[in-house]
């Protein structure tokens, strides 16, 4: 029930998104640097112009913000390692936690707002990769392989070996693999094979890499692709014989407690059951044979 005042609202909401994405992304800088090394992260929003300013720098990382600089003082967190000049700040050494969005606001004395911000991602390289694989799983069915690694900055990438042989993106280009019908998904390490077959049956293991150091190797594990679940089979039957022995031993509990001829001979044995329970074992001899 939208009027055309709603829909040139839309319009303008829409057109003044895209242009304001469009003029961030031009402004933002990414910068990399090895981890523990200084770095000077530049105020693009103070250097294209001149005058007297107020200038702020603010850290961003996920959801959370942090002031740098502020009321003309680097903030106590920071005091230590950073040192504040007009084009910019520079950081004596860096950490892996100092990667995130750096923001460089600048409020000139003509009362212009100006803003300018900084990728930084401090560079580690990964490390040893984690690889889930199912050690057993029933031809025919999805086996999902997993690799993770979170040190790496940038973030690793993952690729997959079988047999020690790379695992191409696409199966079918190549002849060790093209009885395989897998997908792998490099940014997060998921090897999906599906359906599984016995030529998947194999010594699997992961490599995670940046562009940052050496790139690292999980461990290897064996997978085997099996004709028929024996496992879930044996499974199967165990708790069959479990439910069984339950509801035989219900049965007999029942049918030893006189349950079922409870209606027909009905007063004096309910006497005799009616002893109390908590006899000792001396007690309960005389009892039993005061029974028989
Ligand atoms: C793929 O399957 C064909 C037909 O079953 C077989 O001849 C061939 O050896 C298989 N290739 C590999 C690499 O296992």
């Amino acid at each position: 029930m939208a009027g055309p005042g709603a829909w040139g609202r839309i319009h303008l909401l829409l057109l003044s998104v895209s242009s304001w994405s469009l003029i961030s992304a031009q402004d933002t800088k990414t910068i990399q640097v090895p981890e523990n090394d200084p770095i000077e992260i530049p105020c693009a929003a103070y250097a294209s112009q001149s005058g007297t300013a107020r200038v702020e720098w603010k850290f961003e990382k996920g959801s959370s913000i942090a002031l740098i600089y502020y009321d003309a003082k680097v903030t106590d967190p920071y005091k230590d390692r950073v040192t504040y000049t007009p084009t910019g700040i520079r950081f004596s050494s860096v950490t892996r936690k100092d990667t995130g969005k750096y923001i460089c606001e600048v409020l000139w004395g003509t009362g212009q707002l100006r803003k300018s911000e900084v990728d930084l991602i401090v560079q580690v390289p990964p490390s040893k990769p984690v690889a889930k694989v199912p050690t057993s799983v029933t031809i025919g069915n999805k086996a999902v392989l997993t690799c993770t690694e979170t040190d790496g900055s940038p973030p690793s990438t993952f690729q997959w070996y079988r047999d020690n042989i790379l695992m191409p993106s696409n199966p079918k280009t190549s002849e060790k693999f093209r009885n395989s019908s897998y997908t792998i998904d490099t940014k997060t390490g998921v090897l999906t094979i599906e359906p599984v077959t016995s030529f998947d049956t194999g010594d699997y293991f992961c490599e995670a890499q940046n562009n940052v150091g050496t790139a690292q190797k999980s461990e290897v594990i064996h997978l085997e692709a099996t004709e028929v679940n024996v496992g879930g089979i044996v499974a199967a039957v165990v708790v069959l014989l479990i439910v069984l022995a339950l509801v035989a031993f219900g049965i007999w509990f029942a049918y030893s407690r006189g349950f079922f001829s409870k209606r027909r001979d009905s007063t004096n044995k309910q006497v005799i059951y009616s002893q109390p329970s908590n006899r000792s074992d001396g007690e309960f001899k005389q009892t039993s044979s005061f029974l028989v």
